[in-house]
């Protein structure tokens, strides 16, 4: 079989993404009735390779690898010293000649690119400074339960658009026809080639991407009001950016401009009060723990497309997703 990374979300066409989706709701599904998963991925072995601090990824694939039968084995930022105290490509062979899979959490997205050319065993982005794929299948499965489809809604991005999320969040909008506005301030917008090739597969799926630096003009309408820290793991300049991104916190006024039945989201950790208010990720229109909790369930879709493919399992999967009727509302 040949080794399929996922370092970013468009490592998955459109179709596959829907697959996921849709194989991590039946998981989600049979593991509240039943209480358990059937356990599909007996004796894989997981290497969780994390340079940076971790909740929802670590805990997520630590779950879902054990309900589906497998095993974890997880490195701390104080372990391995990817890249210093040992060459990442001796780490990335060593780790695939015992290991079926690699999960790695990075500074440097290249590492996670140098960790892939040189193992023998497929890679999965568990966040980079460039993207932050699994987060993503998180975020399009939510949405997908609450709004019954993803097709032709419209996400806005609010805060600190040079960023993992942001990256991640306006590729699979662009792959899956859902309308992307980013709001940032001046000196902070989202990586170039990203934007580019956003709009390029948007071309496909006929979605916008659209940046601007008024939050306001672009949550006008939306169905999806979406921030993330002002302050990302590896970020510095603490003061500088507090004081920026002031005007783009995600707070009532705000909300009140987008769609009356909009959703608030936010892939945690959150800081009340910085670029989100309490009243807001507190109140009614946020979805963030139902976010948080379906990381478990596209990350064991995800493990199971890695090992055994889905393809074969879900066909004729109609895009735009309004006709799938396996998606109860809860
Ligand atoms: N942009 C954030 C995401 C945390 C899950 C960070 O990189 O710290």
């Amino acid at each position: 079989m040949i080794k399929r990374d996922f370092l970013s979300i468009t490592d998955l066409s459109a179709k596959e993404i829907w697959q996921v989706l849709i194989w991590a709701k039946k998981l989600k599904i049979e593991l509240k009735t039943k209480g358990k998963n059937k356990p599909q991925l007996i004796d894989k072995q997981m290497v969780m390779l994390f340079e940076k601090p971790s909740l929802r990824t670590k805990l997520s694939f630590d779950i879902a690898i054990s309900q589906l039968g497998g095993h974890a084995v997880y490195f701390g930022p104080k372990e391995v010293g990817l890249g210093k105290r040992e060459s990442i490509a001796d780490v990335s062979k060593v780790i695939s000649s015992m290991a079926d899979l690699i999960v790695a959490r990075v500074f440097s997205h290249q590492d996670l690119e140098s960790l892939s050319q040189n193992s023998r065993v497929p890679v999965i982005n568990a966040l980079s400074d460039i993207e932050h794929p699994c987060q993503v299948l998180a975020d399009l499965m939510t949405i997908w339960e609450i709004k019954r489809k993803l097709k032709s809604l419209t996400l806005t991005y609010i805060g600190d658009g040079e960023n993992n999320v942001s990256h991640s969040l306006s590729l699979g909008c662009a792959l899956l026809g859902i309308n992307f506005k980013c709001a940032a301030p001046d000196g902070f917008w989202m990586n170039k080639d990203i934007v580019n090739k956003a709009r390029q597969l948007a071309l496909n799926s006929g979605a916008q991407i659209l940046e601007t630096d008024n939050p306001k003009e672009a949550v006008k309408g939306t169905d999806v009001v979406y921030t993330d820290t002002w302050l990302s793991m590896g970020d510095t300049d603490r003061n500088k950016r507090l004081k920026i991104f002031q005007p783009f916190q995600v707070n009532q006024s705000l909300m009140i401009l987008a769609k009356k039945d909009a959703i608030f989201m936010h892939d945690l950790p959150a800081y009340r009060g910085n670029e989100v208010s309490a009243e807001v990720i507190d109140g009614p229109q946020s979805v963030v723990f139902r976010q948080a909790e379906n990381r478990l369930h596209v990350q064991k879709a995800l493990l199971i497309w890695i090992f055994e493919g889905l393809t074969e399992r879900i066909s004729n999967v109609k895009l735009g997703g309004d006709s799938i009727s396996i998606c109860k509302k809860e």
